[in-house]
This record gives structure tokens, sequence and C-alpha cells, in this order.
């Protein structure tokens, strides 16, 4: 279970744009796909979603978290396009999942119907699945506090047949700090080893986490392979239209130590404009990394790119 001071983020600024970049981006894809004749419904599935709201500057509740941004968004969609996104959201400590439940009631009595699943993601995945088939698109946020994602998991919900799927997978190298230490002592360690090593492609992704891999714990560096692979063995599997294209979103912070990345995953090129451009406009509006020489700020904003 997080610990209780979890869910304050006056200090996490890494926190307020990743929320800032899902509620962005949700909105931009849920209007694009109501607008459209074919398109009935759409799901939003939270696999790790929290309590609904976080506290920021001695106040308490005042920021919503992922699930209650999907329901903000679904409620806009509801009345202007009169189209459902179904939400599913999926967590497994008990008195966080209450108080999910409490912030989200006023949304159920507005007519809408989220799905609350209380339990672990990696095995409630079958229901979600059984839920979601069909020809509705759907977008996963997967936002673990930790290594908790079964490579199980994240194979079925990509293997979910035929539908327009897209994903949002927030990584955090929580141990580069931790580990630099240790890390000095081992540079001798090799990269991380990707499975296909044959794509290109995927031999950036070590030139992108540079010297970052070596001082992550094994731990870690087990769980970037995981993410990694899944999407190399994905598109071994695909045909060209259905492979997943990705692009990684560094929201580092604390001058570069820490890492923070979200990775998105997506079919439609588009798609990956689109998140790049509101990433771009966060930048932009200036409220991530103020504190920050412009040199900082833009040194913080090169590690982007399409894989
Ligand atoms: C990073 S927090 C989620 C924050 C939320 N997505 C947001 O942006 O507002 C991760 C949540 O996942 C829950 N969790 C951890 N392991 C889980 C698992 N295996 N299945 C479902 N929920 C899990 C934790 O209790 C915690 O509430």
């Amino acid at each position: 279970m997080p610990e209780d001071n979890f869910w304050d983020i006056t200090n996490k600024p890494q926190t307020k744009t990743k929320l800032k970049i899902l509620n962005n981006y949700l909105f931009a894809w849920a209007k694009i796909l109501a607008s459209q004749k074919w398109c009935n419904q759409m799901y939003y599935i939270d696999c790790f979603a929290g309590r609904g709201k976080y506290n920021n500057e001695g106040i308490a509740d005042s920021v919503l978290g992922s699930p209650l941004i999907a329901m903000e968004i679904a409620k806009i969609i509801k009345k202007k396009y009169n189209k459902d996104i179904r939400c599913i959201f999926i967590e497994e400590d008990k008195k966080i999942f209450l108080e999910l439940q409490k912030f989200v009631s006023p949304y159920i009595e507005d007519g809408l119907h989220p799905e609350l699943i209380y339990g672990n993601v990696n095995k409630k995945i079958e229901d979600v699945i059984k839920a979601v088939s069909g020809r509705d698109p759907v977008f996963f946020f997967i936002d673990p506090d930790g290594i908790k994602i079964d490579r199980g998991m994240l194979e079925k919900a990509m293997n979910i047949p035929n539908v327009a799927k897209e994903f949002l997978v927030t990584y955090i190298c929580k141990g580069v700090e931790r580990c630099y230490a240790l890390g000095k002592k081992c540079d001798e360690d090799l990269p991380i080893s990707i499975q296909k090593k044959a794509i290109g492609n995927l031999r950036r992704i070590q030139k992108f986490f540079g010297d970052d891999w070596k001082y992550l714990t094994k731990e870690e560096k087990g769980n970037l392979k995981i993410y990694l692979n899944i999407v190399a063995d994905h598109n071994d599997k695909m045909d060209g239209k259905y492979k997943l294209g990705a692009k990684i979103i560094d929201i580092c912070y604390n001058s570069g130590r820490n890492k923070y990345y979200l990775i998105f995953l997506s079919r439609n090129a588009n798609a990956k404009g689109i998140i790049e451009d509101i990433y771009i406009k966060i930048k932009i509006d200036g409220t991530l990394f103020s504190s920050f020489s412009k040199r900082q700020q833009k040194e913080m904003f090169q590690g982007k790119f399409d894989i």
C-alpha cells in the first residue's frame, strides 16, 4: 500500500505533468472517436486506479486523479456526443478502493456507469478483457507504484483482438539516485539485453536510456525489459498495420537525476503526433520545471523520440 503522503502532490511536479498529459490526451482521443459515426462507445481501463483525488498545497482532495479525470471527460462526451466512455477502474488496496468508490459515486448519480473492480489487476485482467472484446476502441492507463506489473497482464491487454488499442504506461526509475553509488562499482555491467536485438529501433532505446540503465536495480532492469520486449514480441506477431508504435516521453525531474517516463503505445501515427503536441504545449506553457534554468529545461525535454 502506498504511504499516506503518497496522495499529496504538492512537491511532485512529475505527477502533475503525468495527470496533465493524461487529461489532455484522453480528451483529444475521446472527442475524435466520439465524432466518428462508426464508433458507438469507448473504453478507458485504469489498471492501477488509486483513490481518485490528490491533496495539493495544503488543500485536501483538490486535484483529480486519473479515474476522476476519465469520469469528467466521460461526462462531457456523454453530454456533447451522447456516447459512452465505459470506465473500468482496478484497485487492489481495500482502503483506497473504498475512497475511490466514494469519489466516483456522484458520477453514478449523474447517470454514468463506471465499473470498479477490487483486486490485483494481474489476476483481474481476464475479466476486463471479457468486458471489452468487440470493436470499440480501448485506452489503457497503466500506472503502477513500483514493480507490480506482470508480463502476462500486458501481453493479454495487447492481444485483445481487432480493436483500436492505445496504452499509456508510466515507468519510473526510482532507483537511479538510490543506486548511484552502487552503480559506480559495477561499471562493467552489460547493457540491458533486449531480446530482439535485430530490431534496430529497439536498440535505440538503450541509447535513449543512456547511462541510466546501469544504475538501476536488477528488479528495475527486469521491469524495463518486460515493457520493451513485450512490445517487440507483440509486433513480431502482427501484420504491418497492427504493429504498435511507441513514443517515450521523458518527464524527468530533480535536475535529471531521477527518471520518470511515460511510454505511449499506439498503432495510429496521428495519435503519436497528438501526444507529442500536448507534451510540447505543456513544455511551452511554463508550468513545468519553472524553477530550472532555460538550459536545464531544454536538456530535460530532449529525451523524446519514436521507436
Ligand atoms: C501510482 S498509484 C495510481 C495513481 C492513479 N493512476 C492516478 O494517476 O491518480 C498506484 C495504485 O495502484 C494500486 N495497486 C498496486 N498494485 C496493484 C495491483 N497489482 N492491482 C491493482 N491495483 C494495484 C495501489 O494501491 C495504488 O493505489
